[in-house]
């Protein structure tokens, strides 16, 4: 091979030799957005992420939302909803046997923040003699929310409190409205502490409260209750 041909093949390979880094460039390019996309899917199932903090329009009371009738409810079966920020998840439930803070003609009727208090992952109802999906080795002995993600385990008979894992306190219980004429469910509130990752962790105080939880996000403005199991 000539000078010449040494040269045009040299270009030759560069080229290919470009065209080939381009290409592994395009491939991992593609690559991290599919692997950002697929731990995003995976994380917005799993873990609450709480809405910017707008920090301003604040409204200065409750919304009054209808959740669902008392006609609606079976005894081992949640009812979700989101309150009192289209982004923050709650359940209802009727547990079958008078509860604290239940309503409802059996006062058995409650509704809890579904957001753990410990990091912030969506637990799920169990009824009583049921298991986890992620833990056949657990058996509720009454109703409880079952936090997959590390075991934390709520006690929803008695205000929600923290009978296993590592949750720091209880979840807030949302505050019922109960119509003895039609039956109708309305939340009109939320109980201490605040909903997880609205305001500091744990705080009791009720304007406190009204103010972390109902900063960010949007406010709901109808009943969104979807049945689930
Ligand atoms: S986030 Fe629920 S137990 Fe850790």
């Amino acid at each position: 091979m000539n000078s010449a041909e040494d040269e045009a093949g040299s270009g030759h390979s560069e080229e290919k030799e470009g065209s080939r880094r381009n290409f592994l460039k395009l491939i991992l390019t593609l690559g991290g957005i599919a692997t950002v996309g697929s731990f995003a899917s995976i994380f917005r199932v799993l873990l609450y992420v709480p809405p910017a903090n707008a920090g301003t329009n604040i409204p200065l009371s409750w919304p009054k939302v209808l959740i669902a009738n008392a006609s609606d409810l079976n005894v081992g079966t949640a009812i979700d909803f989101n309150y009192p920020l289209e982004e923050t998840p709650n359940i209802l439930v009727k547990l079958g046997v008078k509860a604290e803070g239940g309503v409802g003609p059996d006062g058995d009727i409650v509704a809890f923040s579904q957001i753990c208090q410990h990091l912030g992952c969506i637990y799920a109802f169990v009824p009583s003699g049921d298991s986890p999906n992620c833990n056949s080795g657990y058996k509720a002995s009454k109703p409880v929310g079952y936090c997959c993600c590390h075991g934390s385990i709520y006690d929803l008979i008695n205000a929600a409190n923290v009978i296993g894992g590592p949750a720091p306190r209880p979840v807030p219980m949302v505050t019922l409205s109960y119509d003895n004429t039609t039956g109708d469910i309305y939340a009109v509130g939320m109980g201490p502490p605040t909903i997880f990752g609205h305001g500091t962790p744990g705080t009791t105080n009720p304007a406190s409260v009204m103010q972390a939880d109902l900063s960010g996000g949007t406010l709901v403005a109808s009943s969104t209750a979807t049945s689930s199991t």
